[in-house]
């Protein structure tokens, strides 16, 4: 797997996702029961209910973020039309990233939408939607840090990172366990970081471009660590959906819906 390219980072796009966060249009519903709700609506009750229940982890800006007690963001919007389209009312369960996937796959979620990177490993166990946009595997380190480009990096280097994400799972492979410090979500690793306890955090490209906005002294390096795809992930056993999300997913693309979600929160400069 190739996983490192050399890609420079336009860093004059990290301009301001804030703009359009305040939104008040989204059908997000409110985010009173996140972290970890244990709910009581599973995907089996949703189908009676016409709810469609997405798992999502609502710590990565600008895909999912609790803002003013409601969910906000890219994946949130985009959700709220696939619900639309389909005729059923969104429902947004906000989980650990790393039981997403287990959850998708058992029946407890409807589909899981999160930022998602299509990956071999995971098509074992879920099916993927098309993909409705790409992510870059980045790369914070302090102002001044020695790591300058994404080949300083080595088992010697202390890389946070979120839990189970592709930013984990890319860097054990490539600098072994021991090198890396696994966090609940990308704003701890970042915290982390500034406390001087790790020396990078590898993390997708947007959410990095939020926490280095949000926070003093850090810097993206300009070289990516790898490239990848965003998809919805759909039980193997729901195939129905899977095409439903696709014809949906379909519509919104040709009809310029999600470019202008994204561009609600991503400046295009
Ligand atoms: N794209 C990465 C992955 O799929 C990270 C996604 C993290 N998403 C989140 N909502 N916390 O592994």
């Amino acid at each position: 797997m190739k996983k490192i390219l050399a890609l420079t980072l336009a860093l004059g796009l990290s301009a301001s996702l804030l703009a359009g966060c305040g939104g008040s249009g989204s059908s997000s519903g409110s985010a009173d029961n996140a972290a970890g709700s244990d709910t009581e609506a599973t995907a089996e009750d949703s189908a009676a209910s016409e709810q469609l229940v997405m798992a999502t982890n609502a710590t990565f800006p600008p895909y999912e973020f609790v803002e003013g007690g409601d969910y906000e963001g890219i994946d949130v919007e985009i959700a709220g039309k696939i619900a639309e389209k389909i005729g059923r009312e969104l429902k947004i369960e906000d989980v650990e990233f790393d039981t997403l996937i287990g959850g998708v796959q058992s029946g407890k979620y409807d589909m899981g939408m999160a930022g998602m990177t299509v990956t071999e490993e995971r098509k074992q166990s879920v099916n993927f939607s098309d993909t409705y946009a790409t992510g870059i595997q980045s790369v914070i380190v302090p102002d001044g840090s020695s790591i300058t480009t994404v080949d300083d990096i080595s088992s010697e280097t202390k890389i946070g990172v979120q839990q189970g994400t592709t930013g984990d799972i890319y860097a054990s492979e490539d600098y072994g366990d021991d090198a890396v410090t696994q966090y609940k979500n990308g704003a701890d690793a970042v915290q982390s970081l500034i406390a001087g306890k790790v020396d990078c955090v590898i993390i997708d490209n947007e959410p990095a471009k939020s926490f280095v906005e949000a926070n003093e002294g850090l810097t993206i390096l300009d070289t990516s660590y790898a490239e990848e795809d965003y998809a919805i992930c759909v039980s193997k056993d729901n195939e129905e959906l899977l095409g439903e999300i696709n014809d949906a997913l379909g519509e919104l693309k040709s009809d310029g819906t999600i470019d202008s979600i994204v561009e609600k929160y991503i400046s295009a400069e």
